[in-house]
């Protein structure tokens, strides 16, 4: 798993490197993306901030302004936006974060889908919305109280037994299918260099990985699907 390490060590690298600048921004935003396409005009805001200030924030928008819940420097609120294109901002901690939408369905490859939760804003389904859990954390729990659990199978990929759902999804929604954080293609690859074992010779460049392998786990060796 060198390569995991090496992706860490970048993202601290990273990480640093962009709290170096005084422009730094502080402003996280966790969902949607700053610019996608919704499916309605339901708009769900879910954010942090490194620095957390006091008091409140506030979300504008072209057709009205809604305050944000803040606690402990994370922040939520909601805006119902009519169709077309739309700009959105966040104000919080004396810092704006601007929000490019476009309100309406199948926009392709570019929409951004709610976990169904998220969307009627049913956050307790998953998590104290008061204390959320952090990146890393095993919230694994959570989601087996509606998603069959994958621990019942014989080759469990480690990173499902550990809990690590959200080192693979965005739990509050994602533009990728199953509310990944990548697409496809590049799931696997954020830990694992491409194989070059016997096993893999004859796979093809492109072919995705869980056309064999199951990404949560199977009951057969190296998680195949089938053999
Ligand atoms: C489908 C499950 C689910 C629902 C529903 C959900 N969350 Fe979360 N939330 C998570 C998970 C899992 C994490 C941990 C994220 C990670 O591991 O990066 C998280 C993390 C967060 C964080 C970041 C905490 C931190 O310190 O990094 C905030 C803020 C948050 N959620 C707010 C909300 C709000 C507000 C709602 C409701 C509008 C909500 N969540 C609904 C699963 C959910
Ligand atoms: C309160 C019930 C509930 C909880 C808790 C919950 N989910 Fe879901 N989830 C749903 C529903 C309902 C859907 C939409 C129907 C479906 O596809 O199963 C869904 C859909 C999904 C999908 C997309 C499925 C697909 O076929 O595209 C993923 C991925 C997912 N949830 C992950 C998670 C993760 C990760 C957690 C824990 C952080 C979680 N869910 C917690 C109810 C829940
Ligand atoms: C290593 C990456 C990875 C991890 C970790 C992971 N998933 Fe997934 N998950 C995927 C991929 C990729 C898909 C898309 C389905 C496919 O390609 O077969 C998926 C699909 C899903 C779906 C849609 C239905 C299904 O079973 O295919 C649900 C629900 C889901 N994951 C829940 C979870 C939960 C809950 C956890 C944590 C216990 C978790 N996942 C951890 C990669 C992951
Ligand atoms: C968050 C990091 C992470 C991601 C993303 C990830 N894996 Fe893994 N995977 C691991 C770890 C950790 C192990 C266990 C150590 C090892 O064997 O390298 C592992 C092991 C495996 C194994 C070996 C199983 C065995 O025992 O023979 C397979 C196969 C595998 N992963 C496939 C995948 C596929 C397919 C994807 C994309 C759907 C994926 N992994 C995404 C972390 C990850
Ligand atoms: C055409 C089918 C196929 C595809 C596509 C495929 N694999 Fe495999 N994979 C296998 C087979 C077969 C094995 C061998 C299992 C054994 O002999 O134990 C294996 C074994 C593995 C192992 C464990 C042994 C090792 O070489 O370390 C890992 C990790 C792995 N695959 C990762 C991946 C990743 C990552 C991808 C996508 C980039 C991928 N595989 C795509 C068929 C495939």
């Amino acid at each position: 798993m060198a390569k995991t390490r090496n992706v860490l060590g970048v993202l601290v690298l990273a990480a640093v490197a962009a709290a170096a600048p005084p422009t730094a921004q502080a402003l996280e935003l966790l969902a949607p993306d700053a610019e996608c396409s919704l499916a309605t005009g339901h708009l769900v805001v879910i954010g942090k901030d490194a620095k957390p200030p006091a008091g409140q924030g506030s979300l504008e928008w072209s057709g009205g302004t809604a305050t944000l819940s803040a606690w402990l420097g994370r922040f939520s609120g909601v805006a119902d936006l009519s169709a077309g294109p739309q700009e959105a901002k966040i104000l919080f901690g004396g810092e704006t974060l601007s929000l490019r939408l476009v309100v309406a369905p199948e926009v392709p490859g570019n929409l951004y889908t709610y976990h169904p939760k998220v969307l009627t804003e049913e956050c307790a389904a998953c998590h104290d919305p008061n204390d959320p859990p952090g990146p890393g954390s095993n919230v694994a729990k959570a989601c087996y109280g509606c998603h069959t659990p994958y621990t019942a199978r014989s080759s469990v990929h480690t990173p499902v037994a550990q809990g690590l759902c959200s080192a693979c999804h965005d739990p509050h929604g994602s533009r990728n299918a199953a509310f990944l954080r990548w697409k496809p293609e590049v799931v696997c690859t954020a830990c694992h260099n491409r194989p070059i074992t016997k096993d893999h010779e004859k796979v093809k460049d492109d072919a995705l990985c869980s056309e064999c392998h199951d990404p949560h786990g199977s009951n057969r060796r190296s998680h195949l699907k089938r053999r």
